[in-house]
């Protein structure tokens, strides 16, 4: 499976930012012998798009949609609206939804098949907090979230986020990290069967930086990686990526 890098912009960017990156994402090699995802806020997707040569590898998504096709709910995105502005993945149920806006697992299920009615990607997100993992049971949430979050016949992309490594500069040990791949791969399998389990890249997220990328990338059944902080500086974003080779 060629390795998977997203960048999560989250709440951050400008039309300055695009500007930069777009440039600096698709001259760069990497882009052709990785899949590299941006995803900015909602306002940026089409400025973004815009700056992106035909057919270029580099390719966008947004970071949330609503699970329904239009209607009346203000400040709401739709996965259609995203798709015709040219992102190509959503991510869904990060743990800053589930946090700010008290996403449950059914709702992102929902999203998920919205994502897939509109021809998205969806990266779901999944991963424990503090105090989960520290009484020792990170792998029953992630099995919980991923049962309920994941609709039958799922296909699209997973995310391990530990929460407590969004951000903070810290990270699992390799070992964790592989561990809990290894339990999501296993639990896919179960659910979906070895073909289609296996086609499901499995990313990890929190605190990847380019001094720990080659290390997470090369641990058994991590497929790629969900960058935030690092993402939004270009030369850090290619050395991630880099470190995938
Ligand atoms: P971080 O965020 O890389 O800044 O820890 C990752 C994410 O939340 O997707």
């Amino acid at each position: 499976m060629r390795p998977l890098i997203v960048g999560n912009w989250k709440m951050n960017g400008t039309l300055g930012l695009v500007a930069e990156h777009a440039a600096a994402l698709t001259t760069s090699p990497l882009a052709r012998a990785l899949d590299l995802v941006v995803c900015p806020p909602f306002p940026l997707i089409a400025p973004f798009a815009a700056r992106l040569p035909v057919a270029s590898p580099l390719r966008l998504g947004g970071q949330d949609c609503h699970p329904a096709e239009a209607g009346a709910h203000t400040g709401d995105v739709a996965a259609g609206m995203l798709r015709e502005v040219g992102a190509a993945f959503v991510i869904l149920g990060h743990s800053e939804r589930r946090r700010d806006h008290g996403e449950s697992d059914a709702l992102v299920r929902a999203k998920t098949l919205a994502a897939r009615r509109a021809g998205l990607v969806p990266i779901v997100c999944v991963g424990e907090d503090e105090a989960e993992r520290e009484r020792g049971g990170a792998a029953r949430v992630v099995a919980d979230q991923l049962s309920a979050s994941l609709p039958d016949g799922f296909e699209g992309v997973i995310a391990y986020e530990p929460v407590w490594a969004i951000g903070s500069g810290r990270t699992p040990t390799a070992g964790d990290i592989a561990a809990m791949h290894r339990l999501i791969r296993e639990s896919l399998i179960g659910r979906f069967g070895t073909t289609r389990a296996a086609a499901i890249p499995l990313l990890y997220g929190g605190s990847v930086k380019p001094a720990n990328a080659g290390t997470i990338l090369h641990i058994p059944e991590v497929n790629g990686v969900l960058v935030g902080g690092a993402s939004l500086v270009s030369a850090d974003f290619l050395a991630i990526a880099a470190a995938a080779l």
